[in-house]
């Protein structure tokens, strides 16, 4: 029997974002650095990366605790060999009934059909433009947004959920809201837009480059009147609306003008092991050498009891300028968003 947990703030936990790999085929800038500190990004080695084993194992001890939703993230999550046996060992774990990932859609038309048959449900495919110079401006790569959006069409063919998340920063890609919204509308897709956040160390953040929910409701509700739509599940970070007229939703993720702290029921796991209670964490409490060492499933268990109960994250809703600038953040490349 699975139970409950609660943090400081009474929050239950029940999602676990799994980075498995934290390298990517993009550079998106408000992403991923390209030096820290001076020094070139190093990426994780190869023994360093948890086993699938070891994510399998934690995972089902995350479940015991009251995770029923599992959502893999990288980095690029489909760059890492033979991920569809993954998942069909995550989908196997008692009490999780979604399973979900998180990608830039280049591998897609490759690997969707399996993917489903290995149990996955749905993907969120990261998309900021359709404009190739905007778009290859956005993603730090050469690459032409037609190729995602033919990983978009092959998950829809292979019949996974499909959902469009793209990142709005001001005096880049505003111009790319309303021929997005379009182009998602008249694919049936739902399309959310991302208010630009202050992840990592790098990414050059602050208020000015925020194009917030309000603003961005303003410009698709140019294409037609929006209505409200209630959360799909608890602690949901879109806010939803549906076009007049149409099934097709749009959404919006506002964690910079409209928070949602309160309801965070998120834990990560870092690709190297390492559980984070928020995405804006200086630090986190490392398992792999507990797996490595060997420790019983309930030591792995109480473990994460603990650091869920310590928990009382709310970033978002204590975030100014200041102590943007000031806090040592992990870079959102090696959490996974
Ligand atoms: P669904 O399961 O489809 O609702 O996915 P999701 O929106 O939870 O996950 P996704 O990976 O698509 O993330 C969309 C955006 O929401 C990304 O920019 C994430 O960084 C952001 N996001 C997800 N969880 C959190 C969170 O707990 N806090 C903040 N501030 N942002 C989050
Ligand atoms: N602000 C908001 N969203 C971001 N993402 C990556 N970096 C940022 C940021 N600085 C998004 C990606 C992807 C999801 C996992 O997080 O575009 O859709
Ligand atoms: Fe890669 Fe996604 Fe980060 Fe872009 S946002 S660099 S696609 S992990
Ligand atoms: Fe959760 Fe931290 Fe995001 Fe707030 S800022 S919603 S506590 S992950």
């Amino acid at each position: 029997m699975n139970m409950n947990v609660e943090d400081q703030l009474s929050r239950p936990l029940r999602d676990l974002r799994i980075s498995i790999m934290d390298k990517c085929n993009f550079r998106c800038t408000y992403c991923m650095p390209k030096e820290i500190f001076g020094k070139d990004y190093v990426f994780m080695k190869e023994e360093e990366l948890l086993t699938f084993g070891e994510i399998v194992q934690t995972a089902n001890q995350f479940a015991a605790l009251g995770v029923n939703k599992l959502r893999i993230t990288g980095g690029e999550p489909l760059l890492r060999k033979n991920v569809e046996e993954l998942i069909q060992e995550l989908n196997q774990i008692e009490g999780i009934d979604d399973i979900a990932l998180t990608t830039n859609g280049v591998m897609l038309p490759k690997l969707a059909k399996s993917l489903k048959e290995a149990g996955l449900k749905r993907v969120n495919v990261s998309l900021d433009a359709l404009d190739t110079t905007v778009f290859q401006e956005m993603s730090g790569r050469a690459t032409k947004a037609d190729v995602v959006l033919r990983g978009i069409d092959a998950a829809l063919e292979a019949g996974l959920g499909v959902k469009v998340n793209m990142v709005v920063k001001r005096g880049l890609n505003e111009q790319e809201v309303v021929p997005m919204a379009k182009y998602c509308k008249d694919r049936g897709v739902m399309l959310r837009f991302i208010e630009f956040m202050d992840v990592g160390q790098t990414n050059g953040w602050g208020y000015s480059k925020v194009v917030s929910k309000k603003e961005l409701h303003t410009l698709v509700s140019e294409i037609g009147p929006l209505q409200p739509v209630d959360h799909y599940y608890f602690g949901e970070v879109a806010s939803r609306y549906q076009y007049e007229g149409s099934d097709v939703q749009v959404g919006f993720i506002s964690s910079v003008t409209e928070t949602f702290c309160g309801t965070c029921t998120r834990a990560r796991l870092s690709a190297d092991g390492k559980v984070f209670t928020c995405l804006f964490s200086e630090s986190g409490t490392d398992l792999k050498e507990d797996l490595r060492a060997g420790q019983s499933d309930a030591f792995i268990k109480e473990k994460i009891k603990t650091i869920w109960e310590n928990r009382s994250d709310r970033y978002s809703e204590l975030r100014t300028a200041e102590s943007s600038k000031n806090r040592k953040k992990i870079e959102m490349s090696y959490i996974g968003g």
